[in-house]
């Protein structure tokens, strides 16, 4: 009972400790919401983007239509996980078609080192 509260009381007092810190006091290691208006997180978007259209046709048009989600994670740098919609456009025989894809994208960085990986996820055509 008293190490009950004791260990509750540590725990009150680390978090408050910790609390109005930045996410990388507040815990370390788990994804938070990202700040979709930061421009670091569109800046990485537009790279996942760029990333997509490299793996998979050069040909194509590729246009991030709109970032569905993401997170960060401090993981030895900087984890961003994406949900982007990407629009993808596409000329074939004098028409024009376009496709949009629900894309699920990690980006890793470590901006000291200038080291950025890209690794797609997925990427499902969307029918609406
Ligand atoms: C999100 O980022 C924008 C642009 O940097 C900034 O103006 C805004 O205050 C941030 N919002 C939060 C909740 O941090
Ligand atoms: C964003 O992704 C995280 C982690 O997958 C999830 O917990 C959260 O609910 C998602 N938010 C939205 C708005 O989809
Ligand atoms: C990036 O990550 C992928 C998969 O996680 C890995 O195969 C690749 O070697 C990595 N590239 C670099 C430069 O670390």
């Amino acid at each position: 009972m008293g190490f009950t509260h004791q260990a509750l009381f540590t725990v009150l007092l680390v978090f408050m400790l910790f609390s109005g810190h930045t996410y990388t006091e507040e815990c370390a290691g788990c994804p938070i919401p990202a700040n979709l208006s930061d421009p670091m997180v569109q800046k990485y978007a537009q790279d996942a983007v760029a990333e997509i259209k490299k793996e998979t046709n050069h040909m194509s048009l590729y246009y991030l239509e709109e970032i569905i989600n993401a997170t960060v994670q401090v993981v030895a740098g900087i984890l961003y996980h994406y949900e982007l919609i990407v629009l993808r456009t596409d000329l074939y025989e004098g028409l024009i078609l376009r496709e949009k894809d629900l894309c699920n994208v990690d980006v890793w960085v470590k901006e000291w080192e200038d080291f950025e990986n890209i690794t797609v996820n997925s990427c499902e055509r969307q029918f609406n």
